[in-house]
């Protein structure tokens, strides 16, 4: 069962994948402090820029994998040929499909790619792939389901050359709270009583659907123009100024907060204290001996970039588990001329 991992990141693909026996044959990342971690963990250093990358340059493999970078295509969602989303990577991703033709394609990307250019984004990427012979499933996912205490939600694409992806065999493993991933002991970052505000009891909920107890917020200038009596609403405050206790999920980790400022609320010391990178790393199902980058902006991005490695896990598994890798058929594997003739002569 091997592998590529497009996009690759710091591996979080990899690991879930690698954890259910299958190998990565190819990895492509064109960030430099990306491929150095990447190459810390798993001593391969990823291929630079996608676009250009031969595919006749990469060795066989059954699975294609890629967290590919949500960009709007130029065309309507009702045109089919994949040759119509030139100039985006997911172009990219599409010729390395037809040039090696997988078994299987799993893509990953924010919730809002559903909703991005008024849906066209999506149904471009759902048409070339079934244009290009894949039976094609998607479906949200959440982290908070995979046993991670993080509110994370990620469009999770499927194509399958032979049957369909079934979402609906995925295990959910609903997570315990944070409190349940925390380190005990440690050089902690502790606010003072005077940098923040705890909420009276009666605005204390755990929110439904995300699993989020909002509790507080830091202490900052900037509250003019706030309705009396409104201070109890998270969405009055800038989210680095939101603090959330660990009774409940964590927020999503973002890609843009470089200075980690994600404050938890311990209810039994009664203090505020800043989440650790390690645990940052932990509540994405990162293992604690993960090599991290030696700068810490770059920790922060790259883990705020990443896959749910939990949930990496659980796909690797349905895919062996749903026989979707079991093609006997090996003509199903030609090159389908006329694309690499265009490209590559
Ligand atoms: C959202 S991240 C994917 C992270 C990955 N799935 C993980 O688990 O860590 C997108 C990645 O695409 C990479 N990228 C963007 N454009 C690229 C290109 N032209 N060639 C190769 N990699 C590219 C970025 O450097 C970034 O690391």
């Amino acid at each position: 069962m091997k592998f590529i991992d497009l996009f690759c990141g710091i591996g979080g693909f990899r690991l879930g994948f690698e954890r259910n026996g299958y190998e990565c044959v190819f990895s492509s990342d064109f960030n430099i402090k990306v491929q150095e971690t990447y190459e810390r963990n798993f001593g391969e250093r990823p291929t630079g820029d996608i676009t250009q990358v031969n595919p006749n340059d990469i060795p066989d493999f059954d699975v294609l994998l890629g967290g590919f970078p949500c960009q709007p295509f130029s065309i309507s969602g009702r045109k089919l040929g994949f040759e119509d989303t030139r100039g985006t990577l997911f172009f990219d991703v599409c010729r390395i499909i037809e040039a090696k033709q997988p078994k299987v394609v799993v893509l990953e990307n924010v919730k809002h790619l559903i909703n991005h250019d008024k849906k066209r984004t999506i149904t471009v990427i759902l048409n070339a792939l079934s244009n290009l012979g894949y039976n094609v499933s998607y479906k949200i996912l959440n982290l908070k389901d995979f046993n991670l205490p993080q509110n994370r939600e990620r469009i999770v694409i499927v194509g399958c050359k032979v049957g369909n992806f079934d979402f609906n065999k995925i295990r959910n493993h609903k997570s315990n709270p944070l409190k349940d991933f925390l380190d005990t002991d440690g050089n902690f970052d502790y606010l003072e009583k005077s940098e923040y505000t705890i909420l009276e009891k009666e605005y204390i909920k755990v929110q439904k659907e995300s699993g989020l107890k909002f509790i507080g917020y830091r202490n900052k200038e900037g509250f003019k123009g706030v309705r009396p009596n409104s201070m109890h609403l998270n969405r009055v405050h800038r989210q680095p100024n939101r603090i959330y206790s660990v009774d409940g999920y964590h927020p999503t980790i973002p890609s843009q907060e470089s200075a980690g400022r994600f404050f938890i609320y311990l209810p039994e010391e009664d203090r505020v204290r800043k989440l650790t990178i390690n645990e940052c790393y932990r509540i994405m199902g990162f293992p604690d001996n993960f090599i991290k980058h030696p700068l810490i902006g770059e920790q922060y991005k790259q883990i705020g970039n990443s896959i749910g490695v939990n949930m990496t896990e659980e796909l690797a598994f349905q895919i062996i588990n749903q026989k979707l890798l079991n093609i006997t058929d090996e003509s199903s594997r030609e090159i389908t001329g006329n694309l690499q003739e265009l490209l590559y002569n």
